[in-house]
């Protein structure tokens, strides 16, 4: 364990010190995980039409609910977290945002102490503009007066949009509000969208290390949508910029891909697969967004895959290097934690296959870093069997069906 810490250490200094700091509220030390309302609920305010998809104080605390009896917890899972159209329209006489009436009727502390009480998360979200990306009411201008709101709520997490702001003001923005809650005096993680609006609306590069020193995570790229070709560019855009964003990413600030479409039965199971690998592979936050009563048990078991949740959770946090070996076909590779003295890490392989017909792979392992000279043990992470130990300096085939992935944990023995 001390070896860890030291090598740790030694990243840290080596990668961070001589450019920039990194924001110390203790937070996000391995990627959040946890379920947030947007991805499947999105704006859902209207609940008399649809009593089914409706984002109220029953259904969040039916998420706790389902956390704590169904093993999600025990898995990891921990932050709940609220998305854009909680509040009523209009502030209070103080200028307080104020939960919706009808659908959050005993409110957000009410709400807070139900998901604390069973030893969960409770995460929000505001706007940085006039209002949010909803038409609710944003914090401009009330940056003090919210993160104090959320601090008096007892919130553990805040994701901040930045919808409607030009650009000087976005570039303020987020360095302000995280200003504001770090005054609050209450740790809460902050998840910003900040170099998503940058590139995608400004139409200019970020500048990640000025992002780094105030965000515990920040969105890169398109917010996902529960269909596979979203999934699928937003794979594409990491698989381009893994190499360039990566050296931001680690623990306590963490590139994020969006959430995880896993449990909206959208997927079929080897893209739900393909999903759910490569977010862990990243070191991702894994937020999934779904009904809780409609997750299969295919994809409730995929969730709680406690060999790949272990890859995604690595204390290192390092994001795998994707190898493009043909058309269609990248071999990502990540060094984790077990190591066998401070030398010899354990590695994890994703070979994804995005083409319409299988291919055969042979996966050398010396040429991605493996380097003992003794045998690795070849875990498959989704039957978590073992298959085999193996040489780094042997070579191994491996069959990928069409739009699926393999993936393979070897640890040094
Ligand atoms: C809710 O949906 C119903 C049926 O589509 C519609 O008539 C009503 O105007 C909606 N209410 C609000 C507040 O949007
Ligand atoms: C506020 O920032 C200081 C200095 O970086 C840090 O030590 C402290 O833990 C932060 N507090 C909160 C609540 O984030
Ligand atoms: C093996 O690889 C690790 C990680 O890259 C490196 O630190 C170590 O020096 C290498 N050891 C040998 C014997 O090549
Ligand atoms: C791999 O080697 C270990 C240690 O020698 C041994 O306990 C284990 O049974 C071997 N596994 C396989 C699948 O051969």
């Amino acid at each position: 364990m001390v070896s860890y810490g030291i090598l740790f250490l030694g990243l840290f200094i080596l990668f961070f010190t001589n450019e920039v700091c990194l924001l110390e509220n203790g937070l996000a030390k391995t990627p959040p995980m946890g379920w947030m309302s947007w991805g499947y609920y999105m704006c859902a305010d209207n609940c008399s039409a649809n009593p089914d998809r409706c984002l109220n104080e029953e259904l969040i605390m039916s998420v706790a609910d389902a956390f704590y009896n169904e093993g999600y917890q025990e898995a990891g899972y921990e932050y709940i977290i609220i998305d854009d159209c909680w509040s009523e329209r209009q502030r209070d006489e103080k200028g307080r945002l104020v939960p919706d009436h009808k659908r959050f009727p005993r409110g957000m502390k009410f709400l807070a102490d139900y998901i604390h009480g069973k030893g969960l998360k409770f995460g929000m979200y505001l706007n940085i503009a006039v209002d949010t990306c909803m038409r609710y009411p944003g914090s401009r201008g009330h940056f003090r007066v919210d993160t104090k709101s959320l601090a008096e709520w007892d919130v553990d997490y805040v994701k901040v949009d930045g919808c409607f702001v030009e650009e000087e003001y976005l570039d303020i923005a987020y360095i302000k509000l995280g200003h504001y809650l770090n005054k609050t005096g209450r740790p809460m993680v902050y998840s910003c969208s900040w170099p998503y609006y940058k590139k995608y609306i400004h139409k200019h590069e970020p500048v990640y290390s000025q992002i780094v020193p105030i965000c515990n995570m920040w969105r890169n790229y398109h917010d996902v949508a529960v269909k596979w070709g979203h999934v699928r560019y937003i794979y594409k855009f990491y698989e381009g910029m893994a190499t360039e964003i990566g050296k931001y990413h680690g623990p306590g600030h963490w590139n994020d891909p969006d959430m995880l479409i896993v449990g909206t039965n959208a997927l079929s199971p080897n893209q739900n697969r393909i999903q759910m690998s490569i977010w862990a592979m990243l070191s991702a936050p894994l937020i999934f967004s779904c009904d809780m009563k409609q997750v299969t048990a295919d994809e409730r078991r995929l969730l709680q895959n406690l060999q790949l949740i272990a890859v995604a959770q690595d204390p290192l946090g390092r994001m795998a290097t994707p190898h493009k070996i043909q058309r269609d076909v990248t071999i990502w590779v990540k060094l984790h934690l077990p190591s066998k003295g401070d030398m010899f890490y354990s590695y994890s392989f994703a070979i994804v296959n995005l083409g319409t017909t299988s291919v055969s792979v042979t996966l050398r392992p010396r040429r991605y870093g493996l380097n003992s000279t003794d045998d690795y043990t070849v875990m498959d992470v989704f039957s978590g069997n073992m298959l085999k130990n193996m040489s780094a300096y042997a070579s191994m085939e491996v069959i990928v069906p069409p739009e699926d992935v393999i993936m393979y944990s070897l640890f040094p023995l």
